[in-house]
């Protein structure tokens, strides 16, 4: 393997709910075990991305048992909303990590860690299923891409601004993705463009770059490519990505949450 010079650790839609989820997934169990297995990942990774949708109605009584979760990250962590989460209640809840002086209305972020430049973006339309880049948000983007336009970086958003094949996401367009693709086609120091939302992980490239959804810590949906709108979700175990940055590449692995049985190998395989 290449020898990596951060790792860099993608949680996403941890739906921290008060009681199962639909009366069935245990999120808050879910979002232990993965944080358990960060914290005991080796090598130390550097950063944790929460891609949205981190609480399940977005009230303050689940932020308040998110925090509590997350504050026993040992790495450093930074949050987008989705659009489960509600931007009043989130910012009230973690007030050191969303500063105002950012963007004033949108629940951004910029952070420098190892290099690699993280720009985290608010694709929400609140109380709604589907994602945006409204003009605003789009002129934030390209402003701050254009402050820097030799760092490496990595944008993070809840939505994907790509077709997933799976019908459910896919029935909500992506507003404005048509301008991002062009803004960030434009750019070739922007090395991923990480999302969350399908509850599924996939790959696929984006304007060129490579994109990645993050599976979710709480419950998945099917691989369901038949074209119908999926009717359940289903109790896959938890998981992660966890991403290896180099400086010639960044390699991206699916991590499960738990622990499997382990037996010897012999040279040669
Ligand atoms: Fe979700
Ligand atoms: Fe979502």
């Amino acid at each position: 393997m290449t020898a990596h010079s951060m790792i860099v650790a993608q949680i996403s839609d941890c739906h921290v709910s008060l009681e199962p989820w639909r009366g069935v997934a245990d999120t808050i169990g879910g979002l232990k075990r993965a944080i358990a297995s960060i914290n005991a990942f080796v090598p130390r990774i550097s950063l944790v991305l929460v891609s949205g949708d981190l609480a399940a109605a977005g009230t303050a009584d689940e932020y308040r048992v998110a925090r509590e979760l997350l504050s026993s990250l040992v790495p450093p962590f930074c949050l987008i909303p989705g659009n489960h989460d509600l931007r009043a209640p989130m910012t009230s809840a973690f007030p050191e990590l969303f500063d105002a002086g950012l963007h004033p209305d949108f629940l951004c972020h910029d952070r420098l860690v190892g290099g690699t430049r993280f720009l985290g973006l608010d694709t929400i339309i609140e109380n709604q299923s589907g994602g945006e880049l409204c003009g605003r948000r789009l002129e934030w983007l390209e402003n701050k891409l254009a402050q820097q336009p030799d760092r490496d970086t990595v944008i993070v958003m809840h939505h994907p601004p790509f077709r997933t094949g799976l019908e459910i996401i896919d029935r909500h367009p992506f507003g404005g993705a048509g301008e991002f693709e062009r803004i960030v086609a434009a750019r070739p120091n922007v090395r991923g463009v990480w999302c969350g939302h399908a509850h599924r992980m996939m790959s696929t490239r984006c304007a060129g770059i490579p994109a990645y959804v993050a599976p979710s810590t709480g419950f998945q949906l099917p691989l369901d490519l038949t074209g119908e709108v999926a009717r359940t979700f289903n109790q896959e175990p938890p998981g992660y990505l966890v991403h290896a940055i180099a400086e010639d590449a960044i390699v991206t692995y699916p991590q499960l949450v738990d622990r499997f049985q382990e037996f010897p190998l012999r040279p040669g395989h």
